[in-house]
């Protein structure tokens, strides 16, 4: 086989781990999945979902993907021959081109908001949102060059591409959403929105809580699709697993709170419940900024421009690693080429996503188990095959790897003294706590639909 490409070290490999991580889940969902359910409160128990439950099956993914050094079916295949291991990889052909195809529709609202931001056309009137995602042709031309711009990124390849690519965007990312956090919090009455979410409100940690702090925490940080074993199988023999995750679930769980920060505090300041759902930041985002702000209309223009370029940004790199993992399985295991890889992949999301986006108009009344098209792949995802791939991932590391495989692998043949001195109660996470963590919230899960 040729030789395959290379991260070049560990801190791309941080920019584009972190790249995949940061993303719409960040700015869009955490923001107003902490307001239904309690601010402060839920931000601590995503913390503890994140460290208890997130970083092991992150680092079991890790471990599998740098030493199979393949795509998902052919490390499995190398890890466990002769077994049916390899079969999980279907999962991960699956579950990031269904992501990939609505995550794209919002990916291409934000580049319609961009745009109408910088033709200071935004923030006028507040129906905007809902009239613009119910149209036929602007959403679909919005997802189109949306997907055509992670197609163009993923075929210039991991080096050129995808490296390159997150390592210039992740700085300027972190300085955009740091320039409206500022802007947020000059909006009169901002304070509410910051105490909202520093002080914690304990009476709203129901079950739900616990399992959308946990969805969103594999969301959030790419796990169970496959993205970061296939990033991970990129990783140089001597770079740092344990740098790599840390760093990565840092600055994604920084990042989100910082949108917190640029969220929070323009919706109180508005006088908005926040939890008014999804469409806050598309919808009341743009309208808050022009109405509130102080300072030229030219200032407002820029910071609505500068947020949705933020999430413009955020979004690409996340799509990004969608893409490949469904790349390199086509390339290593089916031997096509990257173009042709690259080429189908896109072409099956967009067609799905086109469904995804009518799902908003036209198609509203289609639903499958009570949800539109758009919600119903939302959730299979993030509730379903996102925990499942996960789950299969920690007990294939936990239960079938032979133990002194994975520790060689976690602390670089024992090279990282403090990854072995870590290695014993990861191993316990990885083989009790996030499976047994995992079943509990599908047992809610099924609990809660058949309620
Ligand atoms: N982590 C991304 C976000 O928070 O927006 C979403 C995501 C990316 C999910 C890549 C799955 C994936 F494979």
């Amino acid at each position: 086989m040729k030789n395959r490409e290379q991260f070049s070290g560990n801190l791309t490999i941080i920019m584009a781990m972190a790249g995949s991580a940061i993303g719409l889940g960040n700015i869009w969902r955490f923001p107003y999945i902490v307001g239904e359910y309690g601010g402060a409160a839920f931000i601590i128990i995503y913390f503890l979902a994140c460290l208890i439950i997130a970083l092991p099956i992150f680092f079991a993914e890790s471990v599998i993907g740098r030493r199979g050094g393949m795509d998902t079916f052919g490390s499995m295949k190398k890890l466990a021959p002769g077994s049916k291991w390899y079969k999980v990889g279907m999962l991960t052909i699956i579950s990031p081109i269904i992501i990939l195809s609505y995550y794209s529709v919002v990916g291409g609202w934000s580049i319609h908001y961009l745009l109408e931001s910088f033709g200071g056309a935004l923030g006028q009137e507040t129906g905007h949102f809902g009239e613009f995602i119910s149209s036929v042709e602007a959403p679909i031309l919005a997802h189109t060059v949306f997907i055509a711009l992670v197609a163009a990124i993923v075929l210039a390849g991991v080096k050129k591409g995808i490296e390159k690519f997150s390592k210039y965007t992740m700085p300027v990312l972190f300085i955009l959403i740091l320039v409206t956090v500022i802007y947020s919090l000059t909006l009169p009455g901002a304070g509410r929105g910051v105490s909202y979410l520093v002080k914690p409100d304990f009476s709203k940690l129901t079950a739900q809580a616990f399992t959308a702090a946990v969805g969103q925490a594999f969301f959030s940080l790419s796990l169970g699709v496959g993205t970061v074993l296939t990033y991970a199988s990129y990783m140089r023999k001597k770079d740092n697993m344990l740098l790599s995750g840390v760093g990565t679930a840092s600055f994604d769980l920084i990042f989100a709170l910082l949108a917190g920060f640029a969220v929070m505090p323009a919706v109180f300041a508005a006088g908005l419940s926040p939890a008014s759902g999804p469409g806050v930041v598309f919808e009341t985002l743009p309208y808050i900024f022009s109405k509130m702000g102080s300072g030229a209309a030219w200032i407002t223009i820029c910071v609505s421009g500068i947020f949705f370029l933020a999430v413009l940004m955020a979004a690409l790199t996340s799509a990004i690693s969608m893409l490949e993992v469904g790349v390199a399985y086509l390339v290593e295991e089916k031997h096509l080429k990257r173009s042709r890889a690259v080429l189908y992949l896109s072409l099956f999301a967009w067609s799905v996503g086109l469904l995804c986006s009518l799902s908003f108009g036209p198609l509203a009344d289609v639903t499958i188990l009570g949800n539109s098209i758009f919600d119903f792949l939302d959730k299979l995802c993030s509730n379903w095959l996102l925990p499942f791939g996960g789950l299969l991932f920690t007990i294939f590391v936990g239960w079938k790897m032979p133990s002194a495989d994975v520790l060689e692998e976690f602390s670089n043949n024992g090279k990282k003294p403090l990854n072995v001195r870590l290695y014993p109660a990861l191993r316990i996470l990885m083989r009790y706590v996030a499976p047994i963590g995992i079943m509990i919230i599908f047992l809610n899960s099924i609990l809660g639909d058949l309620s």
